[in-house]
């Protein structure tokens, strides 16, 4: 452990894996622990978070488990007590939690629009809400969101509900940024650009016909010719969780290759 994060204690939601492979919470829980935090991992899947806790504890890692809903707010609260109550404190609360289902305005239903705004945005603001009043008293946080390079840019397909979601995430991480400055707590925003995750992989292959010629002309499509991965994300988490970043507040950082510097975002 090199030990960026000694002596802190990590709250990731959504600390599984969609699938086989390296998710981006995951992979963030994971180098979260590599880096020395204790860590209470959550998840509404009972086995993803167990796989997690796993690899976290095979390698001398120290977490907690917990099984939780994020758009549930008892059972945020209850994650949050129950957190504290095994760690006592709560330095980083990392939020990755989010979704992205397909559709325009016309063709989503109400009920689909709803939960994409509970799944994505909702979360945060009760992690958010459960989880500050902890940094307060200890006088010192940081929170890390994940959004996407989708509430900022149209990326070629519909995910209207996904988009205004990630957006709202963004000003509500700058709204928190701003209002607990100066109680000591920094919030930030990772916003993740095509990556080879088993989530991106289960959405080419379940929405679309030609999963592998999507997955070349992703690559194709992005500045370095190559879409990222879920560690680039915990990388860049970890920067933002970290005492490094101790005058980094309310920065939407993109993990995207470049692709948002673009002037034109090319589409697929
Ligand atoms: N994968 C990508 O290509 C990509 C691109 C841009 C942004 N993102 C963002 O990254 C984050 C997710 O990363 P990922 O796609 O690698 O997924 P992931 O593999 O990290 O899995 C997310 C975890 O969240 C859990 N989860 C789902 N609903 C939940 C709920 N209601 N309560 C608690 N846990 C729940 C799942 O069981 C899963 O273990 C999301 O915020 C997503 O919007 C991903």
């Amino acid at each position: 452990m090199a030990g960026r994060l000694r002596n802190k204690v990590a709250l990731v939601f959504g600390a599984g894996s969609i699938g086989p492979g390296w998710g981006n919470g995951k992979a963030t829980a994971v180098l979260y622990a590599r880096e020395g935090a204790r860590l209470a991992i959550v998840d509404s899947n009972p086995s993803a978070v167990e796989e997690t806790a796993g690899l976290i504890r095979s390698e001398g890692g120290d977490c907690l488990t917990l099984v939780a809903d994020v758009t549930n707010a008892r059972q945020v609260e209850t994650a949050v007590d129950a957190t504290v109550h095994h760690f006592q404190r709560i330095d980083i609360l990392h939020n990755n939690v989010g979704f992205a289902s397909l559709g325009g305005p016309v063709e989503l239903s109400e009920e689909v629009w709803d939960k994409a705004i509970d799944l994505n945005l909702k979360s945060m603001f009760l992690t958010c809400k459960y989880v500050l009043p902890v940094m307060v008293r200890q006088g010192a946080g940081a929170i890390v969101n994940i959004s996407s390079i989708s509430s900022l840019s149209w990326l070629g397909s519909s995910y209207v509900s996904y988009a205004a979601a990630k957006a709202g995430v963004n000003q509500l991480s700058r709204a928190i940024a701003m209002e607990y400055a100066r109680k000591g707590i920094r919030c930030n925003v990772v916003l993740p650009g095509f990556m080879h995750t088993p989530t991106a992989h289960a959405v080419f292959n379940s929405q679309f016909t030609n999963s592998a010629e999507l997955i070349r002309k992703r690559n194709e499509l992005c500045p370095t010719g190559q879409m990222g991965d879920a560690w680039d994300v915990a990388h860049a988490s970890l920067f933002l969780a970290s005492d490094e970043a101790k005058y980094v507040n309310g920065v939407l950082l993109p993990v995207d290759g470049g692709f948002t510097c673009q002037a034109v975002s090319p589409t697929v």
